[in-house]
């Protein structure tokens, strides 16, 4: 009997957040969510932590939130509500969060949970910019070695940038706590805009979604009306990425997607190029690989896993 994988959410909802959230808490034969750990990102982390809330709420599970670092490590926090609109998960209005908000600080649950959880137990699944997972890293190295492994949202190589031409919005946001994360050692698994711009919604699922009748079908395919509406406008593609649940799919589904395990760098210097992620997917260097870095995804795959699922809630 295979156990579920433990996993801590680290997140800015977000819309597409919240669908990932949402698939997580409807695979606990597969996945076991220890918490969600918010941080700033898409919005605020006054946001962040109340979407967080919110998200648990409407999936009718018992997870605990808990809110972490405010401002990246060194810069100024740029957010997103271009995109995710003024409270981060606009869309259909939901009742403002019963549920409390954990008071340890996200970076301590971090660093205790690894400890408590015994070694290679214990993966982290980041979905914004990478300050929470950095912040402990940095104050606890003792952590590191003991993280399973990291599957994160983020970066972007043949697809390039969305925040900038040449950075992805996660990474950019805080491109030294990308740095900390990308060379700390952990086995990393990284969905980059290379795959998610492959995971388009249509209308059809997005109907789908809103004929199952749930208040979980009703908010992903309002979320996903608000969410589009910024993409299809940018790209002209008839759908929108839902970026985000690429990573929980991958928990559950590895085999939906196939990449390649090469060096990814992280520039932090250029202004030109912050926050891009250098991925040698030529191997023209000696870099040592660090990540598994996913390059696509079977669409259709990822849908069915996804209407099955949410259906669930
Ligand atoms: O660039 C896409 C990423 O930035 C997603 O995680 C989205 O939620 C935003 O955080
Ligand atoms: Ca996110």
């Amino acid at each position: 009997m295979k156990h579920p994988r433990k996993i801590i959410i680290d997140t800015d909802p977000g819309q597409d957040d919240a669908v990932a959230i949402l698939l997580a808490l409807a695979s606990p034969d597969e996945i076991e969510v220890l918490a969600l750990t918010a941080v700033a990102g898409n919005v605020p982390l006054p946001l962040t932590q109340r979407n967080a809330r919110t998200i648990v709420e409407l999936s009718g599970r018992d997870v605990p939130v808990f809110a972490g670092c405010d401002a990246p490590l060194k810069r100024k926090l740029v957010t997103a509500e271009h995109v995710h609109g003024k409270t981060g998960l606009d869309g259909i209005p939901l009742p403002d969060p019963v549920l409390a908000l954990q008071d340890t600080h996200a970076v301590d649950f971090l660093i205790e949970s690894l400890r408590h959880n015994a070694p290679g137990s214990v993966t982290l699944c980041p979905l914004g910019p990478l300050t929470n997972i950095a912040t402990a890293f940095d104050r606890a190295p003792d952590i590191i070695p003991r993280v399973a492994e990291i599957v994160l949202m983020g970066g972007a190589y043949f697809e390039v940038g969305n925040i900038t031409p040449a950075a992805e919005f996660n990474i950019y946001v805080d491109p030294e706590a990308a740095e900390i994360v990308f060379k700390s050692g952990v086995p990393l698994v990284v969905m980059p805009l290379d795959v998610t711009h492959k995971a388009l919604t249509s209308r059809a699922w997005v109907e789908e979604m809103r004929g199952l009748g749930t208040p979980v079908g009703r908010a992903v395919a309002s979320w996903t009306d608000f969410f589009e509406r910024f993409d299809t406008a940018k790209y002209g593609s008839e759908g929108a990425p839902l970026h985000d649940p690429c990573v929980i799919a991958y928990l559950i589904e590895p085999g939906l997607f196939s990449g390649r395990h090469v060096n990814v760098e992280i520039e932090t210097v250029s202004d030109l190029t912050l926050g891009m992620t250098v991925a040698d997917w030529w191997r023209v260097t000696k870099r040592a690989p660090n990540a598994l870095f996913i390059g696509s995804v079977d669409r259709d795959g990822f849908y069915r896993l996804l209407s099955e699922r949410l259906a669930r809630l």
